[in-house]
């Protein structure tokens, strides 16, 4: 497939994610209509969709034929709202203190601290109820040969397990006490970025791919290995990210560069090197695409994205 019916096919996916955040969000009523305002105003401002998008890949690898959107929509806008809240919180003048996401004003420029506090704990908590709500009118699906049968219950847990203190909550907390850090020891560091990138946001594409394949029929091994792929792709992604912040540029990217040194992180970039970070980008997604190829996913969609992920700019 060349670049450019790559991206039409990308962008399709991303239009088809959009149209289905779109008709879950919750109405701007009532007495709480501010808090659910910036809950919109973040969920809806753009972004790359990815975790959603590597759900449904994973999701339809598996399902195939029997895919069904009642499934897995639910389980997609959830994967993106946690996604998102995620981002509200890391942009917090007590977090990174950063002005400008997705485009546009920062959900706390806009709605103040306090509101945009709120507004990620609500997408968080709407989260799980739009999940829990869509494994309990979804069809019976065949039992799961993990340590849990029921294929929501599992995908549930692996959704909530990844988001907080043993995933991404963990690997913030790592990440905000790595600023400034008094650790010299390259090894230790190394070890430490190596725990925070797994975490920070590894985490919550590793749940993404296995999420979307246990929903879809994998077995337990099958999603091991897509935890494995989701890890190597997920800390290719958080390298890039941070190269993107010290090369990219505001337009593109659509949040601010420089936030990273701003706050003295502690990133691949900072402890070894440009030049070491590209390389490890491309060896980790490489990684990731032989795991694809031992499932039999070489020529898949999923395989593609991984492989462009490797020189986004945005
Ligand atoms: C940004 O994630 C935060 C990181 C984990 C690096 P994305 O780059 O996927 O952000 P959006 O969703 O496209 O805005
Ligand atoms: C954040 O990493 C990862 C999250 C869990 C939100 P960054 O702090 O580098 O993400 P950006 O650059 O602000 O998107
Ligand atoms: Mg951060
Ligand atoms: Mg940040
Ligand atoms: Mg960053």
């Amino acid at each position: 497939m060349s670049d450019s019916s790559f991206e039409t096919e990308l962008k399709q996916k991303v239009d088809y994610i959009e149209d289905v955040l779109k008709s879950m969000l919750p109405a701007e009523e009532g007495y709480a209509t501010t808090v659910i305002e910036a809950m919109n105003y973040s969920l809806m401002a753009g972004g790359k969709r990815l975790r959603p998008m590597m759900m449904y890949e994973a999701y339809r690898l598996f399902a195939g034929d029997n895919a069904k959107d009642a499934v897995i929509h639910p389980f997609m806008t959830a994967m993106e709202m946690i996604h998102t809240y995620s981002l509200v919180h890391d942009d917090l003048p007590a977090m990174d203190n950063d002005e400008y996401r997705r485009g546009r004003k920062t959900t706390h420029a806009v709605y103040g601290a306090g509101m945009a506090t709120l507004a990620g704990d609500g997408l968080l908590n709407l989260a799980f109820e739009t999940a829990i709500n869509g494994a309990a009118s979804g069809e019976v699906l065949p039992e799961y040969d993990g340590e849990t049968t029921n294929r929501y219950i599992a995908a549930l847990k692996v959704l909530s397990s990844k988001a907080g203190i043993y995933g991404m909550v963990g690997g913030q907390c790592a990440d905000i006490m790595a600023e400034n850090t008094s650790i010299t020891d390259k090894d230790e560091l190394g070890k430490l970025l190596g725990y925070i990138d797994d975490n920070k946001t590894g985490a919550l594409i590793e749940s993404s791919l296995m999420v979307g394949a246990i929903l879809g029929g994998a077995d337990a091994s099958q999603v091991k290995s897509l935890e494995r792929a989701g890890r190597n792709v997920g800390v290719a992604f958080q390298i890039q990210d941070d190269i993107l912040d010290i090369v990219g540029n505001l337009e593109e990217l659509g949040k601010p560069i420089g936030s990273d040194e701003k706050n003295q992180k502690t990133t691949y970039v900072s402890l070894y090197g440009m030049e070491a970070a590209t390389a490890k980008v491309k060896e980790l997604s490489d990684e990731a695409s032989d795991i694809l190829k031992e499932l039999g996913f070489e020529d898949s969609f999923l395989d593609k994205l991984f492989q462009y992920l490797i020189y986004r700019r945005k």
